[in-house]
């Protein structure tokens, strides 16, 4: 199987990577936890630049990219929003990538447009990593989604391979779930229970890729029965800034939603509770209601916390530093109880 080479790469689709790629994202990750969890101090990117250039809004990815190259020793340049660049001036993608690659080590973009980021890095001097483009892909977010659901099974003896998940909401327009649905076609006999709205049902291109992998899946619009016999519920927000009005996202919104009544009712003990995250707690939507957050098997803010990981491990293999984190370490200052 052929290996990737990680060092200068981009970073732009899930399909990069296969599986051994995919371990060594993991196993650098592992390694990586004490930096993570502040028990140590390392500085193996002082001097390196990253530009974090969040076009579409965001809290976690680009807070989680930024501190992920924080905690490696590296400094963080940002933008948050088209309004407060030159694209707003017109500037094309081509210009801003040679322009902001001369100031920067490495760069992780998200932009509306599905195609964008590759774009912007065929123009990039410096290697790019893509923070979500459009309805396209999420591939560092594809990334936590299955270090996450590894560990939680492993928890509970069982293993990626022979998955059941259910993948809820608009899999229309969710990258999150279409660079998750590509990743798990890596692995064997994994069943996807597809779960919502018929008019927001996966891409037709991804569920064909199914046919060239182990996958098997089923779709359904009713909650209670996709949630029955899987390992892990993913959740996910209706994409209301990828439809044409308001008006068009709130005919689907609350359409899917999970509480603890509904989980104890149809749900297998102990089912794992996964989200992208943002979860939408207006009223109207409300995919994950609030009475699960005492749940233990709500896995979603160790899904956050592993995707300062990734993200750290992402940046020590494109900037080969994965093998040197140990050559500057010392010791935390401060007061830490992580
Ligand atoms: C997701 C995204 O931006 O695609 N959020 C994230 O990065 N964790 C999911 C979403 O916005 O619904």
């Amino acid at each position: 199987m052929r290996s990737m080479e990680f060092l200068g790469s981009h970073i732009l689709s899930i399909d990069q990577f296969e599986r051994p790629d995919i371990e060594k994202i993991f196993s650098t990750s592992d390694h990586l936890l004490p930096y993570a969890k502040r028990e140590r101090i390392t500085r193996i990117l002082q001097g390196a630049i990253l530009s974090n250039m969040f076009f579409e809004p965001s809290t976690r990815t680009r807070i989680s990219f930024g501190s992920a190259f924080n905690i490696l020793g590296g400094e963080v340049r940002e933008t948050t929003g088209i309004e407060a660049t030159s694209l707003s001036k017109g500037e094309s993608l081509y210009d801003t990538s040679r322009v902001l690659s001369g100031y920067s080590d490495i760069i992780v973009m998200r932009h509306h447009e599905a195609g964008s980021v590759s774009e912007f890095a065929d123009a990039s001097r410096v290697p790019v990593i893509n923070g979500g483009d459009g309805d396209n892909e999420h591939p560092s977010q594809a990334l936590l989604d299955l270090y996450t659901i590894e560990k939680e099974l492993k928890s509970k003896n069982k293993t990626i391979d022979g998955l059941r998940i259910a993948l809820i909401g608009d899999l229309k327009y969710g990258r999150a779930v279409h660079s998750l649905c590509k990743v798990l076609s890596l692995f064997n006999n994994v069943t996807i229970n597809l779960v919502s709205p018929e008019k927001l049902e996966l891409p037709f291109s991804i569920k064909e890729s199914f046919s060239n992998s182990s996958v098997s899946f089923f779709e359904t619009d009713d909650i209670k029965e996709g949630i029955s016999d899987v390992d892990i519920i993913y959740m996910t927000r209706i994409q209301e800034e990828r439809f044409s009005s308001r008006n068009e996202s709130d005919k689907y919104k609350g359409l899917m939603s999970l509480n603890q009544e509904i989980y104890t009712k149809n749900c297998e003990p102990n089912t794992i509770i996964m989200h992208p995250l943002p979860r939408d707690s207006r009223p109207d939507a409300n995919e994950l209601d609030s009475d699960l957050n005492q749940n233990p098997n709500l896995a979603i803010y160790r899904q956050t916390d592993n995707g300062l990981l990734i993200r750290m491990a992402l940046f020590s293999l494109v900037l080969g530093v994965d093998k040197k984190i140990e050559d500057s370490t010392s010791e935390i200052a401060w007061y830490s109880d992580k």
